[in-house]
């Protein structure tokens, strides 16, 4: 089978899906950044000839040498450039967020289901070592039956937002945060309500909060809290904890090891046990071999549009809650 020829546009986080793509053995047909710079920068980088670089993205939509694309450019335009390659029938791996608003996500939604083709979106955490483990530890009932939850997206801001992340529309929940809600979705399904609390004291160049902490409950009771700060005075974490009746988990995306409580035949936890686990919190090579083999043997991926969206749909949820201070029910329905 020939390897899967790929384009990549936006050269700056993009670049590790230019890595991600190699490692997998995909070939890298085209890359393309509207910034001479950028794309000069990556074009040497990664050896790609100038004849496979291109400034605009529109010179890729028509090439038959592009079997799919992985969209690494400002959030605002992923809709606009997703539909343009669903459209010329290509696969696309999109970052997340999906997009910024329900209308967005609705109109990708519809260019997926239109072009028969793979668009995922890229919740890469999904494929972070300590949450893989921790999914497995939920799904084969280590701990039991989850009756709490939380995450957290902390990440320091600070240098990071005088562009187009300082738009109102990248609220500092769906920018980062949907990472910590996207493995909450991932772990405990979709929320039923949100309730949120915001507050801004750290980044007075945004127009939005810059933290908020948001509670909300599952199916069956089972409760859930994220907490996202993009001014926090700390590195880099995703703390997670995972409250089950069996056993406690508590791991992040930046340790190297996992903490996994589990009750003994008194009921009781006693020491804990102490996992091992590999630190990789972008793992663009896991990330792409999921997009390469859904698209090689036809398979869905595991976060396809719909699933991008509903994640959009309890960030959006959580930051009208904080607005209005009243608890919000998100809506799945598309
Ligand atoms: N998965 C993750 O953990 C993760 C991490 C970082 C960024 N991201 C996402 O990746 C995307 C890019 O983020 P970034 O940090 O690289 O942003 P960035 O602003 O650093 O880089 C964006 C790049 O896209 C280029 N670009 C902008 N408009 C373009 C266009 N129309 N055509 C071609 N190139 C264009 C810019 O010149 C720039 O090189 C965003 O959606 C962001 O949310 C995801």
């Amino acid at each position: 089978m020939r390897p899967l020829r790929i384009g990549v546009i936006g050269l700056q986080f993009g670049m590790a899906h230019i890595e991600g793509a190699m490692r997998c053995g995909a070939e890298i047909a085209a890359i393309c950044d509207c910034s001479a710079e950028h794309l000069r920068d990556a074009g040497e980088r990664y050896g790609i000839p100038e004849e496979k670089r291109f400034s605009d993205y529109h010179a890729l939509l028509e090439r038959g040498d592009i079997d799919a694309v992985a969209v690494a450019v400002p959030d605002q335009m992923h809709r606009a450039l997703a539909c343009a390659f669903l459209d010329a029938g290509k696969h696309v791996l999109c970052e997340k967020p999906m997009a910024l608003t329900r209308e967005d996500t609705r109109a990708m939604i519809r260019a997926a289901d239109a072009s028969g083709r793979q668009l995922m979106i890229g919740q890469i955490c999904r494929y972070t070592p300590a949450f893989e483990k921790a999914k497995a530890l939920v799904s084969n009932g280590t701990l039991g039956e989850v009756y709490f939850l939380e995450s957290e997206y902390a990440h320091d801001y600070m240098k990071l937002c005088d562009n187009w992340r300082a738009d109102p529309l990248r609220h500092g929940v769906i920018g980062g945060g949907c990472h910590a809600v996207d493995l909450l979705r991932w772990l405990a399904g979709d929320p039923r309500e949100v309730f949120a609390y915001g507050t801004h004291r750290l980044l007075p160049q945004v127009p939005y909060d810059d933290a908020t902490v948001a509670v909300m409950k599952f199916d069956g009771d089972t409760m859930g809290k994220v907490f996202v700060s993009t001014g926090c005075k700390r590195d880099y974490t995703m703390r997670t904890v995972i409250y089950g009746t069996k056993g406690t988990l508590i791991c992040d995306n930046t340790s190297p090891t996992m903490t996994l409580f589990t009750a003994g035949a008194d009921g009781m936890a006693h020491e804990p046990e102490i996992i091992e686990v590999e630190v990789n919190n972008h793992n663009a090579a896991r990330e792409f071999e999921a997009f390469a083999d859904a698209i090689l043997h036809g398979k869905p991926v595991m976060t396809d549009a719909r699933e991008g969206a509903r994640t959009v749909e309890v960030c959006l949820s959580i930051i009208e809650s904080s607005a209005t201070g009243k608890p919000v029910r998100p809506a799945y329905a598309f």
